[in-house]
């Protein structure tokens, strides 16, 4: 790669990661991932994060080609926020372009020392509302605590209508293209809201604070530059707030995700079942089997659908384990408003739709009826049971909809 040219002094020298498959060790990024840094070239020149540190080398290549060779020319280094993959190459940054001062927030400061060790760096903190001047331009630090760490802040330049946003608003998606106009529309909306159900979900409330609290600051903004993805420039800046806002409001959709796992195909069948009385009842399903679909491809079909239904025979007293893991995931990411169930089967002890109820509780879905669990394997009245289970669940959903318009 080589920089690219937001505008004639800010330029993009991040890293693509077209291998990218596992996104922080716990979510997929099956299209790869970008790692977004800028050069900001005013009388202080200011670099605003570095990539992650497998990505060194282009790095510190794209911002040595974009000073002439001369990394000591970096003057200042914002950072929005200490996650290594945009701070992987700090302390080589510090070492290599000896910045006159350091910018991050509060919390900011706080990971340097733990994350980093350093605690002689020339740091200024930056709360929510603190300026700092680079010559032409003026730098306004915007903690977004929660987006996705505590120590999350962006910065506003108000002269170029731009907003380096940090982590919100980014997307996995390894391009040679770097703005949003410039890429499939619906491929880009899909790994926008995956992005944002793995990683910023659980922090929705604070989402719709943050951008209440922007839009009452009346930026003027042209350019919306997040730390992953495509960027967002014109009309698409509205166009993504919107989206966050719509995002974190998490209006249930007339949709089912039914998530499982089987040994010998009972819970299978009756899983089957539930979906047929959903769809019978106009409401369109996805079934996913925990052992075939990464639990963060779950959470993404969760996001879009208004109802989550659960499978999983017992075993030795408890759930199979890539349930428990499943469900584990998902209950960290806090989804809002869904309503749904649980079905299984057993052999003997049969505990296991209670602990899937207990599950369902803990994600804070809205149970409905009463769970079907069979021994040994369903029979014809019992496959009616769960068709009828699957229609109860499909009109309390469509009752929650319409009442919350
Ligand atoms: Fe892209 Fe929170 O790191």
């Amino acid at each position: 790669m080589r920089p690219y040219n937001i505008t004639d002094d800010i330029l993009w020298v991040g890293a693509v990661d077209w291998a990218a498959r596992d996104f922080h060790g716990y979510s997929r990024s099956p299209l790869g991932t970008t790692y977004n840094a800028f050069l900001v070239k005013d009388e202080k020149i200011t670099l605003f994060d570095t990539v992650e540190h497998e990505h060194k080398d282009a790095f510190f290549c794209n911002v040595a080609q974009a000073l002439g060779g001369d990394l000591s020319k970096v003057d200042y280094i914002v950072v929005n926020h200490l996650e290594p993959d945009h701070a992987g190459c700090l302390v080589e940054a510090v070492e290599r372009m000896k910045p006159e001062k350091i910018f991050c927030s509060p919390m900011g400061q706080r990971n340097i020392a733990s994350l980093y060790h350093h605690t002689d760096w020339p740091i200024e903190v930056c709360p929510t509302g603190h300026t700092a001047s680079i010559g032409r331009r003026t730098l306004k630090f915007i903690e977004t605590r929660m987006l996705h760490w505590p120590d999350n802040m962006l910065t506003y330049i108000p002269e170029d209508k731009a907003v380096i946003s940090s982590d919100a608003f980014g997307q996995n998606w390894a391009t040679s293209e770097r703005w949003a106009d410039e890429v499939d529309r619906p491929t880009l909306l899909k790994v926008l809201k995956e992005y944002y159900a793995n990683i910023v979900q659980p922090y929705s409330p604070i989402v719709i604070k943050t951008l209440d609290a922007l839009a009452k600051m009346n930026l003027d903004v042209e350019m919306i530059l997040p730390d992953h993805g495509l960027l967002w420039r014109g009309k698409d800046c509205a166009w993504v707030l919107d989206r966050y806002r719509e995002f974190a409001q998490a209006r249930p959709a007339l949709r089912a995700l039914l998530v499982y796992d089987t040994m010998w195909r009972s819970t299978e069948m009756m899983i089957h079942a539930v979906a047929d009385g959903l769809a019978a009842e106009g409401v369109p399903v996805k079934i996913m089997n925990v052992k075939r679909d990464h639990h963060s491809a779950i959470v993404s079909e969760l996001f879009d659908s208004g109802a989550l239904v659960l499978g999983c025979p017992t075993h030795n007293n408890g759930i199979l384990p890539g349930m428990a893991g499943a469900l584990q995931y998902i209950k960290g990411l806090r989804p809002l408003n869904k309503v749904g169930g649980c079905v299984g089967s057993y052999g003997w002890s049969g505990e296991s739709v209670k602990l899937l109820a207990e599950w369902l509780e803990k994600i804070g879905v809205e149970a409905v009826g009463e769970p079907v669990k069979v021994q040994n394997a369903p029979d014809h009245e019992v496959l009616r049971q769960c068709v009828d289970y699957g229609r109860g669940i499909a009109r309390t959903l469509k009752d929650k909809i319409a009442a919350l318009g």
